[in-house]
């Protein structure tokens, strides 16, 4: 969508000469060449931004600012001003004008002060959605489902860490939760009244993410109107999540490790730092010991990241954990689509046990949320699973389910050997297997062996 421009001054040739350069630019242009008429037009259409002359007869270019501004608050609004009069330029800046610009100005100059102000407007809609989502994010912690023993040793770990300041990454392929898990360490932790910041360092460019992260001073650039606070300072006293951190610019990594190490910011533009105290948990899908090799990523930013290291198994790591998954899924959609979804059959239900989900947790919860919908009601079919999950299902049926058998035949036989090579003592047995006892009662339980 091409932003859409208003034009307003006296003078037609500077219109035309506007309109004509803006043109090029990509905007969608329309002048006026007085107050009245600019405010009739404001009235009937929405603009992205207004570039308006100050001194105008009758009805002036500040009236069409507070016009405009009444209209539509997110309307970014330019003032044209003769270098005598530079005051009044600052009256309409206070009067909430976006950006001025001092007659008579070079092409260049128009382009790039129109195109801050329209990236400055941007930035505060997201800023004001971020917000929101804090809001909502204080509501309560989302549910984590899972029965997989890896994924309850992690938990295990995560008990001891989630009270501490200790920052903590999160590793993982994509899908696999490492969100879900950034959101769940907040909500438990002691600073969960404070502010959860989560920012997507591969998202934003690399330009805005220093002023983004950082705030910065009025003045600091053209288009910096007014004072604006970093995420970092917005999230003091709470928690900072960095997703892909993996693609964080070099520069920037440096930057942010001085940060870490002297808890001050400096927005750009101030010479005076602000304290932060924030806890910042990191994810990424990127293989960042290979990033490190390759001089992309610093390796002392990434010990001060990694305090505490999560790696988030990939689905097909955990088959166990599809069948629990999808029903709760079920659930969840079942309710948000108004649908009478009551559960899966078996043949559905091997179907997921057998697909190799590439996109791990959330490609699950996309086939579900698909199903939910296109079930009438009862349970979800094997017709209403994606083809790619139907294609020879029964051949790798029949392999899985054997080598699944097979792998728990062999642990269990294993399990029973060394316990009772060991007196049937559970400590002992735990150490000679290299693993901890909270793991060994799950699997005893898994088995049955308690019993045996
Ligand atoms: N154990 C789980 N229980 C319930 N829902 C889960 C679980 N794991 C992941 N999800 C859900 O699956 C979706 C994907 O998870 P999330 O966005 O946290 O993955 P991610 O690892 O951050 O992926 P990416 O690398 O693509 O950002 C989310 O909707 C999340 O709520
Ligand atoms: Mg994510």
């Amino acid at each position: 969508m091409r932003p859409k421009v208003l034009i307003v001054d006296d003078e037609k040739d500077i219109c035309k000469a506007l309109e004509f350069l803006l043109k090029r630019e990509e905007y969608e242009v329309a002048s006026v060449y007085n107050g009245e008429e600019a405010i009739e037009r404001l009235k009937k259409e929405s603009f992205d931004a207004v570039v308006t002359d100050l001194k105008m007869a009758k009805v002036d270019g500040m009236q069409v600012l507070e016009k405009a501004r009444e209209m539509d608050p997110d309307t970014a609004v330019i003032v044209m001003t003769a270098f005598a009069s530079v005051e009044s330029a600052v009256e309409a800046m206070k009067k909430g004008a976006t950006d001025y610009i001092v007659k008579p100005f070079l092409n260049e100059e128009i382009k790039l002060t129109l195109r801050k102000a329209l990236e400055q407007k941007r930035i505060l809609r997201e800023n004001l959605a971020l917000k929101q989502q804090i809001s909502q994010k204080r509501t309560g912690c989302k549910d984590v489902v899972t029965v997989s023993d890896v994924m309850l040793d992690i938990f295990d770990t995560l008990e001891k860490v989630i009270p501490t300041k200790s920052n903590i990454l999160i590793l993982g392929e994509s899908g696999t939760g490492k969100g879900l898990i950034a959101e769940l360490i907040h909500c438990n932790s002691p600073r969960r009244d404070k502010p959860f910041i989560s920012i997507n360092c591969s998202a934003i460019p690399e330009g805005l993410l220093e002023s983004e992260l950082f705030g910065y001073r009025k003045g600091a650039f053209t288009g910096a109107a007014a004072d604006k606070l970093g995420l970092i300072p917005l999230a003091h006293q709470g928690t900072l999540f960095l997703d892909e951190i993996g693609d964080m610019p070099v520069n920037l990594q440096a930057k942010l490790l001085k940060v870490l190490e002297s808890g001050e910011v400096y927005p750009l533009g101030d010479t005076k730092p602000k304290i932060v105290d924030v806890r910042i948990l990191s994810a990424t899908n990127a293989d960042i010991e290979n990033r490190i090799r390759e001089g992309k990523f610093r390796e002392d930013l990434y010990w001060r990241l990694n305090v505490i290291e999560i790696r988030l198994p990939s689905l097909k790591e955990r088959r166990e954990d599809i069948e629990i998954l999808a029903k709760h899924f079920i659930g969840k959609f079942a309710m948000e689509h108004r649908k009478n979804v009551v559960g899966i059959d078996g043949q559905a239900l091997s179907a997921l046990l057998d697909y190799s989900w590439p996109g791990n947790v959330r490609e699950l919860s996309n086939v579900i949320e698909r199903a939910v919908v296109l079930s009438e009601e009862g349970r979800i079919t094997l017709d209403v699973l994606p083809a790619k999950l139907r294609k020879s299902r029964q051949e790798s049926d029949r392999e899985a389910s054997s080598l699944k058998n097979y792998l728990n035949d062999y642990e269990k036989n294993l399990l029973l050997k060394i316990y009772q090579a060991h007196g049937r003592n559970k400590e002992e047995t735990s150490r000679a297997l290299g693993i901890d006892l909270a793991t060994l009662y799950r699997k005893f339980k898994k088995y049955g062996i308690e019993d045996a």
